[in-house]
C-alpha cells in the first residue's frame, strides 16, 4: 500500500472530502497541522517530510489526540505521493532562522529547496491551492509561481496574516477593546521593510487616527504608534531568541487561511499575492489585503494609502524585488 493509498482507504463511502497536505514537520507545519485538526480545517491532513522518524512520530502524536477533535484522518509520510489529490498544500519546509538572522538571509537555499519540490507537489496535487510559508515568504511565493507554472492566483503566500494578528493584538490590548473590533493591515514585506497601515485603521468604526482613548486608556498618538509597528517588526526575532522559532500564531494564521480558501470565504487577508499594477507596483509577490477563496487569491483591494505609505510599500516592493533578481527569479 502506498502513503497515497492510505489517504485515500481512510473513506471507505468515496464521498469527496476535503483534504490539506502540509509539507514540512518542523515546528510550524506540525503546530499548523494540530491547528487544522482542532479546528476541523479538513476531512483529511496528510503530513510530509523527509525525515521519516520525524513524521512517523508527529502523525502518531496527532492521531492520538483524534478523540478530542473534530473527526478528521491524519496521515504522514516521507513521499510526495501522500499530498495525493490535496485541496490546499502548504508548504512550510525549509531552513530555519537563526537568532539575528534575517528572513531574507534564508532565500538562498529555501529557493533552491522550492525550485525541487513544487513541480513534484503539482502533479500528485494538480488542482490544489498552494500556499507558501516558508520564508522569506514572499520571494518563495514568486518562486512557487514560477517553478509550478500553475495560475499565479492559485499560489500565494501567508505574507502579513500573522504580522497583522500581532499588530490588531497590540492595538487591542492598548486601546482595551476585543482584537475582532480591530481593523488595521500590514503590508508589504513579510520582514524588515513592512508597512503599517494606519490611514485606514479603525476600532470599532472609528478612525483609528481619531481614536482619542477609552477611560484610563491612551490615545494611540503617533509615540504610541511608532512604538506598537516596531514591535511588531521585532516580535519575531524575541521569540526566535528565546525560544528557537515562532510556531503557534503563524499555525493558526496558515490554517484561517487555508479555511477561507477551503470555505470559499471571500475574505480579506494580507496574504503575499502577486501584484501587477497595484498603485504602480508590479511583478513582485507582496501582501496587500487581498480576497481568499476558492479561485486561491485572486483580487487585490485597493485600500486608500497616506503618501507616506505608499512610499514605504514601494520601497518594500524595491527589496523584495532586488532579492528575486539576485536569484535569477
Ligand atoms: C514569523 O514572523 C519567523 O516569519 C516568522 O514568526
Amino acid at each position: 500500500m502506498t502513503a497515497a493509498d492510505e489517504v485515500t482507504t481512510a473513506h471507505p463511502s468515496g464521498a469527496r472530502t476535503t483534504k490539506l497536505a502540509v509539507v514540512g514537520a518542523g515546528a510550524v507545519g506540525t503546530t499548523l497541522a494540530y491547528a487544522a485538526l482542532a479546528r476541523g480545517t479538513a476531512r483529511s491532513v496528510a503530513l510530509m517530510d523527509v525525515n521519516k522518524a520525524k513524521v512517523d512520530a508527529e502523525v502518531l502524536d496527532l492521531q492520538h489526540g483524534q478523540m478530542f477533535v473534530p473527526q478528521a484522518e491524519i496521515v504522514g509520510s516521507d513521499d510526495v505521493a501522500v499530498c495525493e489529490g490535496a485541496d490546499v498544500v502548504v508548504v512550510t519546509a525549509g531552513a530555519k532562522q537563526k537568532p539575528g538572522q534575517t528572513r531574507l538571509e534564508l532565500a538562498e537555499s529555501t529557493v533552491g529547496l522550492t525550485r525541487e519540490i513544487l513541480p513534484a507537489l503539482v502533479d500528485v496535487a494538480p488542482d490544489a491551492i498552494f500556499l507558501m510559508v516558508t520564508n522569506p515568504v514572499d520571494v518563495v511565493t514568486y518562486a512557487a509561481q514560477k517553478f509550478s507554472g500553475l495560475p499565479r492566483e492559485r499560489v500565494f503566500g501567508s505574507g502579513t496574516v500573522l504580522d497583522t494578528s500581532r499588530l490588531r493584538e497590540a492595538i487591542a490590548r492598548e486601546a482595551g477593546v476585543a482584537v475582532g473590533n480591530v481593523h488595521a493591515y500590514i503590508a508589504g514585506e513579510h520582514g524588515d521593510s513592512e508597512i503599517a497601515l494606519w490611514s485606514s485603521a479603525s476600532i470599532g468604526g472609528v478612525p483609528l487616527l481619531e481614536w482619542t482613548g477609552l477611560a484610563g486608556r491612551p490615545a494611540l498618538d503617533e509615540e504610541l504608534r511608532t512604538r506598537i509597528a516596531g514591535d511588531v517588526v521585532q516580535s519575531a526575532y524575541r521569540i526566535i531568541e528565546g525560544k528557537g522559532a515562532t510556531n503557534y500564531a503563524i499555525g493558526l494564521a496558515g490554517t484561517r487561511i487555508i479555511e477561507a480558501v477551503l470555505k470559499d470565504e471571500h475574505r480579506v487577508l494580507p496574504v503575499s499575492s502577486y501584484l501587477d499594477d497595484y498603485y504602480g507596483i508590479r511583478d513582485v509577490c507582496l501582501s496587500v489585503p487581498a480576497l481568499v477563496d476558492r479561485r486561491g487569491a485572486a483580487e487585490t483591494i485597493e485600500v486608500p494609502l497616506s503618501d507616506g505609505e505608499l512610499h514605504d510599500l514601494r520601497a518594500s516592493a524595491e527589496r523584495v524585488r532586488a532579492i528575486q533578481q539576485r536569484f535569477g527569479l
